[in-house]
């Protein structure tokens, strides 16, 4: 039996929806493991199953999903405690430390993430990591001011990581990537491990034009893993 990646975010998705409760106020994940978690609520109210749901979209994309599909919604002025988030990610360790962002909605997933009693992170086994930011994009949004500066000041301080920044396009071309929030995104590429992890965060974050960045450190409380030998849960 062969699992598409996309069965196995189905399977992590569903898994996690097992934790929702009626009358709860729900954090919900962007990308297209989350996308599942999301409609998988919309069934279970639409069946009676679950009631007094509220969701907190953490992107435009997938406030239109919830919308679409009828979710009661709110934001965090409204709701500033969240009882459970459920999210995708790009990689995770080991520790439960994740990169995210590579979809572009890293600040308003950390902001209701950051919010919330239980976060519940939803991936298939490939974004298993040893090190989270050695294996592809580490997201950094930045304000558009400038941007070249910013990005040239990101890069040097991993220098000594072999960082290479690169501002985001549209799908790599020629347009700009804008988030939800008309900031821009730099990737930052690395070579070799950046150390600590806390300390890469605060040096990108005394940056001056820098936003947020796609490190979610000691944030995630449960990570559920869908893999093609079954499902794993990790706990903090
Ligand atoms: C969105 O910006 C991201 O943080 C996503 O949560 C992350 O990229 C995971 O997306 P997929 O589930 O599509 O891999």
């Amino acid at each position: 039996l062969i699992l598409t990646q996309d069965e196995l975010k189905k399977i992590a998705a569903y898994k996690a929806v097992d934790f929702v409760q009626s009358g709860m106020v729900l954090g919900l994940g962007t990308g297209s493991t989350a996308k599942h978690a999301v409609d998988r609520i919309a069934d279970l109210l639409h069946q009676g199953k679950l009631k007094d749901i509220v969701g907190i979209p953490t992107s435009k994309k997938t406030h239109q999903q919830a919308v679409s599909l009828g979710i009661p919604l709110s934001d965090l002025d409204s709701h500033p405690v969240v009882d459970l988030a459920i999210d995708g990610a790009d990689e995770v360790d080991s520790n439960l430390n994740l990169v995210k962002g590579r979809g572009g909605s890293l600040l308003r997933e950390k902001m209701i993430e950051s919010a919330c009693k239980k976060f519940i992170v939803i991936v298939d086994e490939s974004k298993l990591v040893a090190h989270v930011g050695a294996s592809g994009a580490m997201p950094v949004e930045v304000v558009p001011f400038c941007w070249k500066f910013t990005q040239d000041r990101l890069q040097n301080l991993f220098d000594y990581a072999g960082c290479v920044a690169k501002l985001r396009t549209d799908n790599g071309g020629e347009k700009i990537f804008v988030t939800d929030n008309g900031n821009y995104i730099v990737d930052l590429f690395l070579e070799k491990d950046i150390g600590d992890l806390n300390v890469a965060s605060g040096a990108i974050l005394r940056l001056a034009g820098v936003v947020e960045h796609g490190m979610f450190l000691d944030m995630a409380t449960t990570v559920i893993v869908a893999g093609e030998l079954g499902i794993t849960i990790k706990n903090k």
